[in-house]
Order: C-alpha cells, then structure tokens, then sequence
C-alpha cells in the first residue's frame, strides 16, 4: 500500500480511538525506529513502556521465532512448559504467590479487582487515587476514576472511591466496613509522573496490615526495570498483596500478569475467572527471552545510571529554559512539567526526530528503553533542546 492510501484506509475503517501521529513506521531496533520512508526516529517514549528493552531485543525475537515453528497456541485447560517456566521466574523475582496470565494492564486489573472481591466476601469497595490511570476496561476504569476518561460510559461500576494521592489522613477516613482494597500506581505515568512518597506507601502497608485490607500495586508501567528495580515496589521496602504486570513483560507483544500472595492465591477457584489468550507459549517464549536479557544485560544496572546521567542533563535543561517548570521521576521514567501546553513542543521534536510524549496537557514525558546508550541520551537532550529554545527563546 502507498502511504495516501494507508492513511486512507485508517479514515475509512479504523474508529478514531486515538489522537494520532501521521508516521508510519516498518523497522524498529533499541531505541530506534524507522518510518516508511526511511527516516530514522529517536524513540525516547516506546509504547507507553513496553519497549523496556527496545524495539526487537533479539533475545525476545528468537524466543518468538522458536516457538512460532512448533505451537503457537495452548488453551488454558491443557498444560505447556513455558508458562510454568515463566511463572516461576516471576515469582522468584518478586514475592511468593502464584501467577494469572492475561494479555493487557486493564485485564490483568480487572482480574485483581475480582481476587479483591471474592476475597472480600461482601467487603468490596476499593479504595483508589486522585489522577490514577488503571485501564479502559469498565472496572478498570472505575478505579481509574478520572472524569475525563468516564465521561460518556455511565453508569460506572460501583465499589471504587478515590482520595488524593500521597496523603494517608484521606486514605484513612475514606476507609468504611465495606472497604477491601487499597489500589494504586507508585509512579503514576498517565497522571503526570507522579511519584509517591516512601513514607505514605509505608503508612498504607501498615494500615492494610491492620484492618485486613489489600494492597494491590499497579506496575503496569513501572514494571521489569523502570524504575530502576525489577519492580517499583522494591524502592519502597514494601510487599504488595496483589500486583499487576503488562507492558514491557513480553517484550513488545501483548501480555498482562496478576500476582498474589501465597494466603490469596487459591481464592480464584476453577471457572471463576479465565483469559482464552492468557499466557499462551508465544508470549511467554517473549517473556522469557526479555527477562533472560535483563539479567544477562545488566539492564538494571544500566538503568540506574542512564537514569542519573538523563536527570542532570533535564536538570541543566531546566536551569536554561524557564518554560519547564519541575522535573519529578524515578529510574529511567522522567516527566517535565511546563508552564506552558506540551503538545506543540511533542509535535516539534518528533519532527526533528524525537519521540517523546506529553501527559496531563502540561507534562513532557521521557521513557526511553532501559537499555539506551549515553550517546542517545545526548541526542535527544540536544533535540528537545533545539525545540524549546526556538518555541520560547530558552
Ligand atoms: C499503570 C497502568 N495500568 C493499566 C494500564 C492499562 O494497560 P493496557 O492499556 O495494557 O490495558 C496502563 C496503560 O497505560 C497503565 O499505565
């Protein structure tokens, strides 16, 4: 197809569900990709964190290749060796518990929300956050509670009720007898790179601790490395009750996990909760491949010190360029608030060969693969410098 008539048939048979960029991309690799005409992009945003490790890691494409010549697809009633395998490898990397496969965030919160429920036994209210983003699926999207995103689909499913984030006093009064969960991202990525304090998320271990409630981490985004731990909770000394995986699980193809404790693990009894596609041997072969790679390749490691290097580059950014008024992030998970709408200056850089991504109408959002290289980094500063500079004399 020519480009007109890719675009042309985007209009006449694709819902318009997203606002979108007009590249069209066929090649990708690290932190690169290349549009149909050949011209190469930095992608300093993959997937809204799917490419933890790029585009096409070779380790997560040869897991792929293997398994495509021998059996793509096992229905859930039979048994295969690598969704055993990769189960174990998840629950040695975090907690003692036992694994559901989905296939996305939303589906693998929606199945968190339901482990809540059935355990809750008529408790069902769970309590989640003010600028929070937990998927678009209907509970998924209760519990995301923003305005914007529900406008339109009521009636929202009952059982949620947000608080602000970082503030335990809210948390604390918003608790009911009805209360079973508490349900929030540590870093909240669509709200604006959101960081929650260690104190706050030590305060709600404790009070879940007491009233027998759930703590269920959403690391949907923050998951596998971003944060410059396997997964977030880590920086915080906590363990979480529940936590939701996808994104950058699989590598690039389409992969959500549920983990619960041991003391939850059997509450989902057979015929009480499926996914036809969940974890099937393809998926799990990719999973496998990309965490053999973040093992093999020190990706945390790497990480944490690209992670350093890129926050003083955006710390010297911001010192010359009054228009970014705060940087606030974690590991390689970077967000810059301006003064002014982020839009145009997105639009600008990825002109100039830059993807990045703009949240929360005013924050510039940076999550470039976890194994991106220091030269990479110099590039993308020097273009969203170039950027700012010519929109606002910086
Ligand atoms: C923290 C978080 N949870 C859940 C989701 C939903 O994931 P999915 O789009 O795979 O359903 C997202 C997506 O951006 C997310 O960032």
């Amino acid at each position: 197809m020519k480009v007109e008539e890719i675009f042309q048939a985007y209009k006449e048979c694709i819902m318009p569900t997203y606002n979108k960029v007009p590249f069209i991309f066929v090649k990708g690799k690290g932190s690169w990709l290349w549009d149909i005409q050949g011209k190469a992009y930095l992608d300093f945003f993959p997937g809204w964190g799917v490419g933890g490790l790029g585009h096409c890691h070779p380790k997560v494409m040869q897991g792929v290749r293997d398994q495509i010549g021998k059996l793509i697809f096992v229905p859930n009633n039979y048994y295969h060796p690598f969704q055993a395998k990769l189960a174990k490898e998840l629950i040695n990397l975090s907690f003692p518990g036992k694994v559901f496969f989905a296939n996305s965030g939303a589906e693998a919160n929606e199945a968190a929300i339901k482990l809540a429920r059935k355990f809750g036994a008529g408790r069902y209210e769970i309590i989640t956050f003010e600028n929070a983003f937990h998927g678009r699926t209907m509970a998924a999207l209760a519990a995301t509670g923003q305005k914007k995103y529900q406008a339109g689909f009521e009636p929202i499913p009952e059982g949620f009720k947000q608080v602000k984030f970082n503030d335990l006093s809210a948390v604390k009064q918003a608790i009911s007898g009805k209360t079973v969960a508490i349900m929030l991202e540590l870093v909240q990525g669509e709200g604006g790179v959101n960081v929650a304090d260690k104190d706050f998320i030590s305060g709600l271990r404790k009070i879940c601790n007491e009233q027998n409630l759930l703590l269920i981490i959403d690391e949907v985004q923050t998951g596998f490395g971003r944060t410059g731990k396997m997964f977030a909770y880590q920086n915080y000394g906590i363990i979480p009750d529940i936590m939701t995986l996808a994104k950058a699980l699989a590598g690039g193809l389409p992969m959500g996990a549920m983990i619960a404790k041991k003391e939850l693990s059997d509450i989902l009894a057979p015929g009480m909760h499926a996914s036809t596609f969940g974890g099937g041997p393809v998926v799990c072969r990719a999973a496998l491949g990309a965490l053999n790679a973040m093992q093999k390749e020190k990706i945390l490691h790497n990480c944490q010190n690209m992670g350093k290097y890129l926050f003083e580059k955006l710390t010297f950014l911001k010192n010359s360029c009054p228009v970014v008024k705060e940087i606030r992030g974690i590991g390689l998970m970077y967000g810059l608030e301006l003064n002014v709408e982020g839009k145009q200056i997105v639009q600008e850089a990825a002109s100039r060969g830059l993807l990045i991504n703009c949240t929360h109408d005013n924050v510039l959002r940076l999550m470039p693969a976890l194994n991106v290289a220091k030269k990479e980094i110099d590039k993308a500063i020097s273009i969203l410098k170039g950027v700012l500079k010519a929109a606002y004399s910086a």
